[in-house]
């Protein structure tokens, strides 16, 4: 799907955790899970787009999940319905979903929580079998929505919810014929050894920093065995066993 450039009127902005925000998009696209948008709002004073994953999609609209970081999400969660955002997209490949009746797992650390929920979905769609863990810092988000036909392993590490410490000490990767991951480096980087040392397939979601987001300025390299490759265009998502990854 070729992408376009346009500026999008935002329905719907609104904070549902501590510092995390839900933006709903008016934009009639076709996306799949794993994709991107860049985002910038127009007289913003960050000269560059951030990349945001896409969140829920119902064909007509697009809602994207975000943690304010620094200047560019702290701009976005200043924004009220009604406004005007430019937005560039779908950017990059996406998970593979192309396979039915499946034991999955999804395994998300803190706003790699984002792409997640979206793939999930799409998972259940295809007919396969979903189990989500997702890990936080604190209080858990977003895990009320999803399908009841996913079974949710929630961990914290300040102890306020599910499992007191980190998810990748609840998840094993034997009771699954393919897993999916995107997080923290460190926590990725576990996942995909246990998948590896196992044989089990495991695909991986990189957020790396962005500047063009299409493929030209090579800043969101990352090392693979095949060589250095680009997050924005020959990812996000990449095979676990193919990257090598640097906490
Ligand atoms: C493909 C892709 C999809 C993404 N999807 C989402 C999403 O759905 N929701 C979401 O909240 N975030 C997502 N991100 C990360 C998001 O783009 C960054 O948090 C955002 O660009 C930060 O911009 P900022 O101006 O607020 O902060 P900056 O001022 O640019 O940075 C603030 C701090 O965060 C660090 N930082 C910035 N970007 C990253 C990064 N990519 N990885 C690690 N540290 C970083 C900086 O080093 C700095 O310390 C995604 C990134 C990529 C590459
Ligand atoms: S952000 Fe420019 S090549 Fe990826």
């Amino acid at each position: 799907m070729p992408y376009e450039y346009l500026e999008s009127n935002i329905l719907l902005n609104h904070k549902i955790s501590e510092d995390i925000f839900e933006m709903k998009v008016e934009l009639k696209n076709i996306t799949e899970p794993g994709q991107f948008f860049m985002l910038r709002k127009n007289d913003s004073p960050t000269f560059l787009s951030r990349p945001l994953s896409v969140y829920y999609t119902d064909k007509k609209t697009v809602s994207f999940l975000y943690q304010i970081k620094g200047k560019g999400t702290q701009v976005f969660s200043l924004m009220n319905p009604g406004d005007k955002i430019d937005i560039m997209g779908p950017l990059g490949n996406s998970f593979n979903t192309d396979f039915c009746g499946k034991k999955t797992a999804v395994v998300s650390g803190g706003i790699g929580i984002a792409p997640m929920v979206y793939l999930a979905h799409e998972l259940i769609k295809n007919g396969n079998s979903v189990d989500f863990y997702c890990g936080f810092k604190g209080m858990p988000y977003c895990t009320d929505i999803l399908d009841k036909k996913i079974k949710v392993f929630i961990s914290s590490q300040e102890g306020v919810a599910g499992y007191h410490g980190l998810i990748t000490e609840i998840f094993n990767p034997t009771a699954y014929e393919s897993v999916m991951t995107c997080g923290p480096v460190p926590m990725m980087k576990i996942i995909a050894n246990m998948c590896q040392e196992k044989n089990i397939l495991c695909q991986v979601s990189m957020e790396q920093h962005m500047a063009c987001g299409m493929g030209a300025c090579l800043v969101c390299t990352c090392e693979t065995e095949h060589g250095m490759k680009r997050v924005c265009k020959d990812g996000p998502v990449f095979d676990g066993k193919e990257l090598i990854l640097n906490d």
